[in-house]
């Protein structure tokens, strides 16, 4: 089936795709500027990183590609305003926010060229968003890797946020793997699509081989809601730290860096999610969509573009 081009504010990709943004360290510039080339939006995952960290990312993703420039930043850090300030001192073209719901980003980036997009899980959000700025929303379902923001299925809320935000492009995001999904989504009246699990396993994201291989090795069932510090609940492999948590005897770390604005230092998710990222996929946290057990080969981005794009354009209108 044939696509628009997809407009968010000033930014427009050829190709309706969103790489979501990975945490901590997984989706880089190299990552999200191999997207932006391919056509799409790459996003470079901001949370855990310091504000000077995420100006160099976003200046070096713009050396690597003339496409548009992303990041994504989790609305629970502590440091959140400061991150969102360095962004727009660095040109980032868009940023999006999720795991929880920021007012004051739409006023901080007002008179700048950077434009933001909020990632909802409900019509109520969507339409809030929409109506205080933003300029698309990403409507995230439970089949979404990392924190998650409902237990619906993203095949139910999709038409309730798409019903209600008018404006503004409305991207679904949560379990999409492949060309045919993204088909479907577009049929049922999305802009586009976002998606991270499937760009895990490819040449361009930093995680260590050990963590996308855990991707490759899973099986259905393996792939589990677990509790975050963070107070919502989160999407991940199961392995040995998430029987800890399951069984009540994760160690509890000491906080050094008190990076969340609220936490219940059932153990320190910024330390388990780095583990899982240099590849001690055991003891670090492995956040991960639903459907991560799909995925066969790790590729280049500019292959897994094509192989999406090919199945995509064999879907009839
Ligand atoms: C390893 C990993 C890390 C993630 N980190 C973040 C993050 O820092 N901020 C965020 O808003 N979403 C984060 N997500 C969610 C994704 O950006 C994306 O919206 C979601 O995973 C889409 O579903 P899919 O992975 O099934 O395609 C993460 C997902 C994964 C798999």
């Amino acid at each position: 089936m044939n696509f628009k081009e997809l407009k968010i504010g000033a930014s427009t990709a050829l190709i309706p795709i969103v790489q979501g943004g990975m945490s901590v360290r997984n989706s880089m510039a190299a990552l999200a500027a191999a997207v932006s080339n391919a056509g799409g939006i790459g996003v470079i995952g901001a949370s855990g990183i310091d504000a000077e960290s995420v100006m160099a990312e976003i200046r070096r993703c713009r050396e690597l590609t003339t496409g548009i420039v992303s990041v994504n930043i989790m609305y629970v850090l502590t440091r959140f305003a400061e991150i969102v300030e360095a962004s727009i001192q660095a040109g980032a073209d868009l940023i999006f926010t999720g795991a929880g719901f920021s007012r004051e980003v739409y006023k901080m980036v007002e008179g700048t060229k950077t434009q933001v997009v909020s990632i909802v899980s409900s019509a109520r959000a969507g339409l809030l968003a929409e109506k205080l700025g933003a300029k698309a929303v990403v409507v995230e379902g439970t089949e979404a890797g990392g924190h998650l923001g409902t237990d619906r299925s993203i095949d139910e809320i999709f038409p309730e946020v798409r019903a209600a935000v008018k404006t503004i492009p409305v991207l679904a995001a949560g379990g999409i793997m492949n060309g045919f999904d993204i088909a479907k989504y577009l049929k049922m009246g999305a802009d586009g699509v976002q998606m991270a699990t499937r760009f895990v396993c490819s040449n361009e994201c930093s995680a260590a081989h050990a963590f996308k291989q855990m991707y490759m090795n899973s099986h259905k069932e393996d792939i589990v809601e677990m509790k975050s510090p963070v107070g919502m609940p989160g999407r991940a492999i199961r392995n040995k730290l998430i029987r800890e948590i399951e069984d009540g005897t994760v160690k509890r770390e000491r906080c050094e860096i008190k990076c969340l604005k609220s936490c219940s230092r059932l153990y320190c998710i910024y330390e388990r999610l780095m583990l899982a990222m240099q590849g001690d996929v055991e003891n670090g946290l492995v956040f991960s969509g639903a459907n991560a057990w799909k995925i066969k080969e790790i590729l280049p981005v500019a292959e897994i573009f094509r192989q999406l794009l090919g199945e995509l354009e064999s879907v009839p209108a």
